[in-house]
């Protein structure tokens, strides 16, 4: 294997245009949700394909051939913590037209995710956002979403639904509620099912700015004493009620 290849892989976590992904289950996520595979290595082809076929029958022979075999030492210069399927890929991120995304009538709600800090939380949202159907996640703040980290704490989910940064939440036809430990009690019921969900950022929570532009403020109800839920467990918990009350 070539000096080229580590070096496309490292300068891949740098481009915005595309996509890391680490390991067995973000390829099998990427592909399934209709990923353009750019490369693909891993340290051993054949149990990759073994683990697609036991694992992901939907995909079967989706990876046949398309995986090059590259040694586990090079695996761990290619990537800061090598995966322990032993796989690597990257992939084209898919454009997001967020005005779309946006006016969109599916009756789903958007995430709005204020300045997130660790990308493995972000990760987290994105995946339960993914696994809760909802319309879309958005970022605000310096923190790329598609991150390599972020990808893998999502399983490879980024593909199932739009993921894009913005650099302020545009003015749109939906609902914006804020999830924050200082609004009311949450009843759900009440809540558009097109509603913006926006959480606020792991230390400080949400902005006075996004607080005023608000409708309303909701809170989930917690033990006295506790101050505040992990970010992706708050987007989690609000996704998920709202889902088992349909
Ligand atoms: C770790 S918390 C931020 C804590 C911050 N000290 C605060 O008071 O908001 C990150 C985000 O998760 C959401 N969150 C966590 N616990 C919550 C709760 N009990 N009710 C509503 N939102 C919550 C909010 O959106 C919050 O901004």
């Amino acid at each position: 294997m070539s000096d080229a290849l580590v070096q496309r892989f490292r300068a891949a976590r740098r481009d915005r245009g595309l996509a890391v992904l680490e390991g067995f289950h973000a390829l099998k996520h990427a592909l399934r949700f209709g990923a353009e595979i750019v490369e693909a290595v891993a340290s051993d082809p054949k149990e990759l394909e073994r683990l697609a076929a036991e694992l992901a029958p939907d995909l079967e022979g989706s990876l046949t051939g398309r995986v090059e075999q590259v040694s586990a030492g090079e695996i761990e210069r290619m990537v800061p913590h090598a995966p322990r399927t032993g796989a690597v890929a990257i992939a084209r991120r898919p454009p997001v037209d967020v005005a779309a995304v946006l006016a969109g009538g599916r009756a789903a709600p958007v995430v709005l995710l204020e300045d997130p800090r660790t990308m493995g939380n972000m990760g987290a949202c994105v995946r339960v956002a993914a696994a809760a159907d909802a319309a879309a996640v958005l970022t605000t703040g310096s923190n790329d979403p598609w991150h390599p980290e972020a990808l893998r704490g999502a399983a490879g989910l980024h593909f199932a639904l739009p993921v894009a940064a913005v650099e302020v939440l545009p003015s749109a036809d939906r609902p914006l509620v804020a999830i924050d430990p200082d609004g009311e009690d949450a009843d759900l019921r009440g809540l558009s099912p097109r509603s913006i969900l926006a959480f606020g950022t792991e230390r400080y929570g949400l902005s006075e700015e996004l607080l005023d532009r608000a409708d309303a403020r909701l809170a989930i109800p917690m033990r006295t004493g506790v101050s505040s839920l992990n970010l992706a467990t708050a987007v989690a918990a609000v996704l998920f009620a709202r889902r088992l009350l349909r």
